[in-house]
């Protein structure tokens, strides 16, 4: 991702003067794509998608890029959090409604202890595809293509299971409706109300530590909620209190799915992906010159881009320029994922440089992607402390460079899994065989989410 990259065009410009269109990524190289078998198959499938209803409206991405310009003036905090990947067998009612319950209480911990607005965003109806580090996955001797997500093909390790099946796209699609629907309900239909603050508790997080904290917490809001009725504020009237706005994400990654669900806004006359509020592209596929960073440069949702290690400080301002021309606030999120020991070192030079250019860019950290290792169990996994490391370097980062620190982005889940080694009710090494059930990289469990954003809330008093 140097100017040495032949994937990188010799002159910014020229992509500048280029007609875009919901296709026109088609002209350029795309990292990350399944090597579909049946042409004509994926040609069907993306035909059922450009007549399908639009999973969100324009005017909704609107509204997140009003909460993100927010955030840019130190208004307000993200909070980006889901699975890595969702999963066609792991679907239910009880997994969502547990996951928002984790994000509620995150996003009230957040905003009790910061007393800024939390932006709620989850990584959720249409998280289903994953770039992968090789083509190709060899076990005894078998060749095979990699696991790229339930919405390309099957976990399972045969040659039936991996083979990409375009059917899955409109399968994730109808997958994301139907989680979206629940979403909406929960979060306008009095579940998100505050007054069931201590609701969202959930049952194995009741008696841990960090279950208590977060009683403590509500039980104070309450009393809060109780002084206002006094004062004579008629609480039923303030909706703000009984319901949520809480957006959808996904990785930008298969861009036929992205381009299928692009739309024209009948009232601005401006392209929306409306497979999302906000789409992000990943670390692997954010070459300038490249597909992925096209599409997303043409559709007026807000967007975010993954910054590893080995970004330049050119590199970043280059992509300020190409997705943010008419520097919006709110148009763009930048998410740091360093790594623990390598942010110190590699975030500042990237803070500085947007800074100078005067962006209004939201400053994220996904302080997962860039801690994950194999225990010598063999589980892929991170550590509590780790993540926590690489926030603390995050903050002491912007703090130096005058920077907001503009929110968090969390691999998390309301169940009671052990993928990720630590938090304050230890997981141990050992114990990562009892509840392993990620379909990709490991979450944290609703206690280690709850303790992260505890700690983070005293990073933001700081
Ligand atoms: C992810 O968010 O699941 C992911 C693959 O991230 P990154 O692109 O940062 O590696
Ligand atoms: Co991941």
């Amino acid at each position: 991702m140097t100017s040495a990259d032949p994937a990188e065009p010799a002159d910014g410009e020229l992509f500048r003067m280029r007609q875009w269109s919901p296709d026109s990524w088609r002209a350029l190289p795309a990292q990350q794509q399944p090597d579909w078998p049946d042409a004509d198959a994926l040609d069907a499938a993306l035909s059922t998608l450009r007549d399908v209803p639009p999973l969100v409206f324009a005017g909704e991405a609107r509204s997140l890029t009003e909460a993100l310009g927010a955030v840019t003036e130190q208004r307000g905090f993200v909070l980006q959090a889901g699975d890595c990947a969702e999963s066609f067998d792991a679907f239910s009612a009880n997994a969502i409604r547990d996951k928002l319950k984790v994000i509620l209480q995150m996003a009230v911990v957040l905003t009790y202890g910061s007393g800024v607005p939390t932006v709620k965003i989850g990584r959720i109806a249409g998280q289903f595809a994953k770039p992968r580090s090789a083509p190709t996955e060899t076990r005894d001797g078998i060749e095979l293509p990699s696991f790229r997500g339930d919405m390309v093909n099957d976990f399972a390790f045969s040659a039936d299971a991996r083979r990409p099946d375009p059917q899955r796209l409109v399968q994730a699609y109808h997958q994301a409706a139907s989680t979206l629907n629940l979403l909406r309900a929960f979060a306008k239909g009095g579940f998100a109300d505050l007054a069931r603050v201590h609701a969202w508790n959930l049952e194995y997080v009741d008696a841990s530590p960090e279950g208590r904290r977060y009683d403590a917490l509500a039980a104070e809001i309450d009393r809060a909620l109780r002084f206002m009725a006094a004062c004579g504020i008629d609480l039923n009237a303030e909706h703000q209190l009984h319901q949520v706005d809480f957006y959808t994400s996904h990785e930008a990654l298969l861009l036929g799915y992205e381009e299928s669900l692009t739309r024209r806004d009948s009232l601005t006359d401006d392209w929306y992906d409306c497979s999302a509020h906000l789409l992000w592209v990943g670390e692997r596929t954010r070459q300038l010159g490249g597909a992925h960073i096209e599409f997303l440069s043409g559709i007026d949702n807000p967007v975010g881009v993954k910054l590893g290690p080995s970004a330049t400080p050119e590199d970043v301002v280059a992509l300020c320029e190409r997705l943010d021309p008419t520097r919006k606030p709110g148009r763009l999120v930048l998410v740091s994922r360093m790594g623990a020991d390598t942010i110190a070192e590699a975030l500042p030079p990237l803070l500085r440089a947007v800074k100078l250019t005067g962006h209004p860019v939201v400053w994220m950290c996904d302080p997962m992607h860039g801690n994950t290792f194999q225990h010598a169990s063999g589980y892929k996994t991170r550590d509590f402390e780790h993540v926590m490391r690489e926030l603390h370097g995050f903050f002491t980062a912007c703090d130096d460079a005058g920077v907001w620190p503009g929110g968090v982005h969390i691999e998390l889940t309301g169940e009671n899994v052990t993928e990720c080694l630590g938090g304050s009710d230890e997981v141990l090494g050992d114990q990562l065989e009892q509840r392993y059930e990620t379909s990709c990289d490991p979450r944290l469990n609703a206690r280690q989410s709850l303790d992260l954003a505890f700690r983070v809330a005293e990073l933001l008093r700081r």
